[in-house]
Formats: C-alpha cells, sequence, structure tokens
C-alpha cells in the first residue's frame, strides 16, 4: 500500500471505526469489506397465519440484527463464513449449495442475478444477533441483509419492497418453505419501537403506535420447530382447499363468518382462524388501550390453539403463565407455531419482574425457557 493510500486509510478509519462484522471480516478473509449492511428479526404481535392468505399482519422489528459484509474476490466461485457454518462453503451460482444456511445467501444473489444485477464472485461473512429455529425470523434478517449489502456494493436500483419480494422467493424457491411476506416485510421495513400494519394482498402499509404503556417480551419455551416445515406448508395446503370449497381465490375474500360456519369440520377451524385473526389485527391497530389490545392477543392464542392446532402443550403453558401475570396485558405463541417462542404485551416498568418470574415457574414445571426480547446484552 503507498504511503498516501495508507494515510487515507488510517484518517478513513479514524472518521469511521470499523464494526465489529468488519473485524471478523478481516481475521477471516485478510482484508477490508467494500460493503456493510445489517437487517433485524421481527417478531409478530398479530396476524398469524394470514399473510400467505392475502391478510393483515402486525409485526415490529426486534432489536437482534444480522450483519453480512461482502467484498469482490477476484475468484471464480464465492466464499461464505459464518459462524453458523462449520467451515467456510464455497459455491458457484449454477449450483445451489448443500448446507441449508448457505441456501438463503446463495438464493439471494441468484435471485438478484435473475432479476438482472451482475454479481460477480464474492467474499461474504455473515454474523448474527437474531436467535435461530424460534419464530423471530432468522432467515429473513440473512435474507434481507444479504440483498442490502448486494445492493451497497453494486450499487442496485432495488427499493427495500423489491428486496423483500426477493427474499420470500429466496425462502420458497431455494429453502423450500412456502412462506407469505410477512418476515421478509417486516425485516425490511418494520421499526422496533411501533407495529407495522401490512395488508399483504395490495403491499400497503402504515405504522401503528403500540398502546400506551405497554412494551414488547418475548421467550423461548425451548421446544424446537422440529414440525415446522411440513406443518406449515400442509396448513397452508389446507387453506387452498378451503378457499376452493368457498369459491374464492385466497380466504381474504371471504366477508361473512357464516359462510366458513358452513364448510366441514376441518376447512372450517382453519378458515375461521384466518377470518377472525384478519378481524383482530383490524379491531387491534384501532384500540388505544393496552389491556383491550392485549384481549385481542389472548383470543389468537386460543384460535391459534384450538382452530388452526399450532401450538404445543409447553407454547400453551407458557402462554398461561404469562396471562396470569398482573403486569401482562396480552400473551400468546408468535410466528409459524409447532414450538419456538412466545410474546407478550407487558406494563414497561413490569417486563423483567414478569420475565423473571414466569421463567422460574416454567422451570419448576420441568422445562427451559429464555428471555429474548428485550435483548439481554452478550
Ligand atoms: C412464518 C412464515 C410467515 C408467516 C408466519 C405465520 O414465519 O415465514 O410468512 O406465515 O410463519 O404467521
Amino acid at each position: 500500500m503507498s504511503h498516501v493510500a495508507m494515510e487515507a486509510e488510517v484518517q478513513a478509519r479514524a472518521e469511521h471505526p470499523r464494526s465489529p462484522s468488519t473485524h471478523e471480516f478481516e481475521q477471516v478473509f485478510h482484508g477490508l469489506p467494500q460493503a456493510e449492511a445489517q437487517a433485524p428479526g421481527r417478531v409478530n404481535l398479530l396476524g398469524e397465519h394470514t399473510d400467505y392468505n392475502d391478510g393483515f399482519v402486525l409485526p415490529v422489528a426486534i432489536p437482534q440484527q444480522t450483519r453480512v459484509a461482502m467484498r469482490r474476490n477476484g475468484h471464480s466461485h464465492f466464499r461464505l463464513h459464518a459462524a453458523e457454518l462449520d467451515s467456510a462453503v464455497e459455491f458457484c451460482l449454477d449450483e445451489r449449495p448443500t448446507d441449508q444456511f448457505a441456501t438463503y445467501v446463495y438464493g439471494c444473489l441468484r435471485l438478484a442475478q435473475e432479476d438482472g444485477a451482475e454479481i460477480p464472485p464474492l467474499d461474504i461473512h455473515v454474523a448474527s444477533e437474531v436467535p435461530m429455529g424460534v419464530g423471530l425470523s432468522s432467515s429473513a434478517a440473512l435474507e434481507v441483509a444479504t440483498l442490502r449489502c448486494l445492493r451497497a456494493l453494486l450499487d442496485l436500483p432495488m427499493d427495500d419492497v423489491r428486496i423483500a419480494q426477493l427474499a420470500q422467493q429466496a425462502e420458497i424457491q431455494d429453502a423450500g418453505v412456502r412462506c407469505g411476506i410477512m418476515d421478509q416485510m417486516a425485516s425490511s421495513l418494520a421499526a422496533t419501537d411501533r407495529a407495522l400494519l401490512l395488508d399483504t394482498r395490495s403491499l400497503e402499509r402504515r405504522m401503528v403506535a403500540l398502546p400506551p404503556g405497554s412494551a414488547v417480551l418475548v421467550l423461548d419455551s425451548g421446544v424446537a420447530r422440529s414440525l415446522a416445515a411440513s406443518g406449515y406448508n400442509q396448513r397452508r395446503a389446507e387453506c387452498e382447499q378451503a378457499a376452493r370449497l368457498l369459491g374464492v381465490q385466497s380466504l381474504r375474500e371471504v366477508e361473512h363468518l357464516e359462510r366458513i360456519e358452513a364448510l366441514p369440520d376441518l376447512p372450517r377451524r382453519r378458515a375461521r382462524h384466518v377470518f377472525t385473526e384478519n378481524a383482530r389485527v383490524l379491531r387491534a391497530i384501532e384500540c388505544r388501550d393496552a389491556h383491550a389490545f392485549g384481549e385481542l392477543m389472548n383470543a389468537s392464542h386460543a384460535s391459534l390453539r384450538d382452530d388452526y392446532e399450532v401450538s404445543t402443550p409447553e407454547l400453551d403453558l407458557l402462554v398461561a403463565l404469562l396471562q396470569r401475570q398482573p403486569g401482562v396485558h396480552g400473551a400468546r405463541l408468535t410466528g409459524a407455531g409447532f414450538g419456538g417462542a412466545c410474546v407478550a404485551l407487558c406494563r414497561p416498568e413490569a417486563l423483567q419482574q414478569v420475565a423473571q418470574t414466569v421463567l422460574q415457574q416454567y422451570r419448576d414445571a420441568g422445562h427451559r425457557g429464555r428471555l429474548l426480547v428485550p435483548a439481554v446484552q452478550q
């Protein structure tokens, strides 16, 4: 490096101190990244299993982020490094890597290329704080951070909605989950202090303040979401079947619950959850009262448990323990279900106490949970 270049770098480092991900990138790839970006996970307050039925959702971003750093590597292949991978993964865009974690990154690059970007082989480093496998959208955070980083590196003309759409396609086409668009839109557009009301049919959206006197608490049930992918795709197919029986394109189009009540048992219960859940989201955004909002969350849990059948005994217990606490306005499972996390709306001053008491009671019942939001400083 010339003297002038070195001075410029020293000056640049003084003005922009290195982020932890720059440092890690340097350690792995022995050089500086040319672009960096980050994206958060999300927790959904209301509107579960509605997005692939063209309905309404109400997520907030969580403080935990996934960071991606990249540089052109001048090789013929991509090199990906992440703590989540046993070793670095190398791949080309004409062949999907076998490692599940790498497929998310690969899928985003492949789809951006299909979308018209010319993508040179890259060194890529990923560092994530978003808890994995608990329903807080660690995969969406990885996809959105990857696409944001690629946009910064190559100056791509992609807006935040386009990023979410490509990220969703990566999840469907490369990771094999027929998900809706909530997680990727939330990671791309939501904030931590307000909820994102999203109409998943039109993608119209607006920020909605949380009811006064409320804060978000997320606890992990400690139950792995083993059936998540197969159970999720099955629920989606059941909704499509219900829509066919009702003669509509999507369950969003059904205007009267009476039509649903006339269906055979299984499609009736699946469609009733979607119908009532959409109504709960629309009522929640009008609620300026935290208690009323909490009641809607409690009703959502009951519907996910009884009609949609995506809860587990451990999630039901954790939710019941939360709902019993005086500082809690309402609680329910969050994300796809089949295990994973619960979300509660609490009085802000009660957060720590509620978390401690409920985790202790859950432990006394023989289970091991943990606090996910507010994020515990490592
Ligand atoms: C997963 C999917 C989302 C959504 C939720 C359930 O997180 O990725 O699209 O369907 O489950 O609400």
